[in-house]
């Protein structure tokens, strides 16, 4: 088949598109580098360096394609409450420009990126895919509106929609000289410059890491899977739950290194304790960690290494510089 992947120099674009050409499928892809590294995007694809906020070429270039994955977004959700706009844009309007141009271009099925964002805060974790989404921040509002915007669209024209909800994903190719997102690449990166970890909050809000190893499998399924049309699915385990203290020291462990971080205010709309249940990805698509959060780590820190450790690049503008903006970004201290 011939897929198409939105933001394929990122970390999940370029991984599904690695895994699409071992299975023998052709793949097109468009990036404008906003994120990503030019070094992620695979050999053997045809690429358009282009942008999703413009519509002109779009369906062009998906022209033959079947399947759309659409990874591409500005997927940063502490910073969106200071950058709404940039964010609001490309997580929206580049959702609904992705999906016009696949009807447009007559694709079968869109497969789109949610995020757990999208639940926000809600009474009982793990987050299960029936709650209602209760999104807190411009990001997860932004997510929730694109993925409702796509409902609409699919139903009206035919085109086949699945929402892959990852969660905290992580492994080599994520980015780490990025100051706002990416909290263990981030670490890898301080520590490996011999410099302490900048932890928001206390550090005991929870989170569940997943292995990109362990997910590729059933990203990939949502392809391909008869019978999920207009379904939900979490993408991520539900076991191996940590503080973001605990995985600081965890990457302190494996570096050996002396770490004594340095706590900062928390940022605003953070959700404290965010786990999805992986119940259904699961029972419906074989979902099974095999990784453990160690050997994820030691994974980025080889690659970190390999690529070397580099200074963060404050590549995004900040559009609300008001009290709240945390030091980190106003002073830019990573
Ligand atoms: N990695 C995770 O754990 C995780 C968790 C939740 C949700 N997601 C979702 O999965 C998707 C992929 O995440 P990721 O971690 O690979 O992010 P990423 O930043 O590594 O990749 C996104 C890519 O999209 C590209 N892009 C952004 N705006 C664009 C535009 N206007 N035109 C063209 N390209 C554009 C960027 O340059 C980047 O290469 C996103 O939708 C994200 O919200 C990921």
């Amino acid at each position: 088949m011939k897929i198409f992947i939105t933001g394929i120099a990122g970390f999940l674009g370029s991984n599904i598109a690695d895994k699409m050409i071992d299975m023998g499928h052709e793949v097109v892809g468009i990036d404008n580098f906003l994120g990503g590294y030019k070094d992620n995007l695979p050999k053997n694809i045809t690429f358009y360096e282009d942008d999703l906020r413009n519509l002109d070429n779009l369906a062009n270039y998906m022209k033959g394609c079947d399947i759309v994955f659409h990874t591409a977004c500005t997927a940063y959700e502490g910073l969106s409450v200071f950058s709404p706009s940039l964010v609001v844009e490309n997580t929206v309007q580049i959702s609904v420009n992705a999906m016009t141009a696949s009807i447009q271009a007559g694709v079968k099925r869109f497969v789109h990126c949610s995020s757990m964002a999208r639940y926000g805060t809600q009474d009982v974790t793990p987050f299960t895919e029936d709650m209602t989404p209760k999104p807190q921040d411009p990001y997860g509002i932004a997510k929730y509106a694109a993925e409702l915007l796509l409902r609409n669209l699919s139903e009206v024209h035919g085109v086949e929609l699945v929402v892959a909800v990852p969660h905290n994903i992580i492994g080599p190719r994520q980015k780490y000289d990025d100051p706002f997102r990416n909290v263990a690449s981030i670490m890898i990166n301080l520590m490996l410059q011999n410099r302490q970890p900048i932890i928001y909050g206390d550090g005991t809000q929870t989170r569940c890491f997943s292995d990109i190893n362990d997910d590729i499998d059933c990203l990939v399924k949502l392809a391909f899977t008869k019978g999920i049309n207009g379904e939900v699915f979490n993408i991520g385990p539900d076991e191996e739950e940590v503080t973001i203290n605990e995985l600081c020291n965890e990457i302190a462990n494996l570096l050996r290194f002396n770490v004594n971080p340095v706590y900062m205010p928390g940022r605003p709309q953070e959700v404290k304790h965010a786990t999805c249940s992986a119940d259904k990805i699961r029972k419906k698509l074989g979902y099974e960690t095999k990784t453990s959060l160690r050997d994820s780590l030691q994974s980025i820190i080889d690659y970190v290494k390999k690529r070397g450790p580099r200074e963060f690049n404050y590549h995004l503008p900040i559009e609300l510089k008001t009290d709240q903006l945390p030091a980190t970004w106003k002073d830019r201290l990573f």
